[in-house]
């Protein structure tokens, strides 16, 4: 029974996400994911858009994944790591050679991302779209029903 563990925030769950868990399942019997706190995300700089009992809620829904723990410190990974049995540490390649400390516990995995999404670039599309001015929305809407009059 082999057991592998991953860390992430997982805002606004997309198919990066995904395709990361999916991959991890493929690897092992249990998948175990550590979501970050939103307390822990704070210290780290990073703004969520999704509360903490909301991401860890779609992440244990996700049909790869066996259990969600709470992502804390940095400091718990060689504990989670001893506690929870781990053989495997696998996490996307943005991070690759900043958990090699844990090779001395278990396998260190770096994986490859899905290419063109991520929760900044999703952001950014939603900070681009809020900042249309309001006259252009309204615009585009009626233009959008003048078309769909015609097509009917
Ligand atoms: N991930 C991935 N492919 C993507 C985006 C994320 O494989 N396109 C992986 C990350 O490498 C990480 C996990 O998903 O192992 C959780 O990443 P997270 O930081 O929560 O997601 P990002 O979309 O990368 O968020 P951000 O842009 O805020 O860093």
């Amino acid at each position: 029974m082999t057991k592998i563990i991953t860390y992430g925030t997982f805002d606004m769950f997309h198919v990066g996400h995904l395709n990361l868990l999916e991959r991890l399942s493929g690897m092992a019997d249990e998948v175990i994911v550590g979501v970050s706190t939103d307390e822990f995300n704070a210290e780290k700089g990073k703004k969520v858009l999704i509360p903490f009992e909301q991401r860890a809620k779609i992440v244990k829904n996700i049909k790869f994944v066996n259990q969600v723990i709470p992502e804390e410190s940095w400091g718990q990974k060689k504990d989670d790591v001893l506690n929870y049995g781990i053989d495997i540490f696998a996490i996307g390649e943005d991070w690759v050679g900043k958990f090699d400390f844990l090779k001395e516990f278990c396998e260190v995995k770096y994986l490859p991302r899905t290419q063109d999404i991520s929760t900044t670039e999703l952001k950014r599309s939603l900070k681009n779209f809020l900042s249309i001015p309001q006259q252009d929305l309204v615009k585009a809407f009626e233009v959008l029903d003048l078309l769909r009059r015609d097509l009917e």
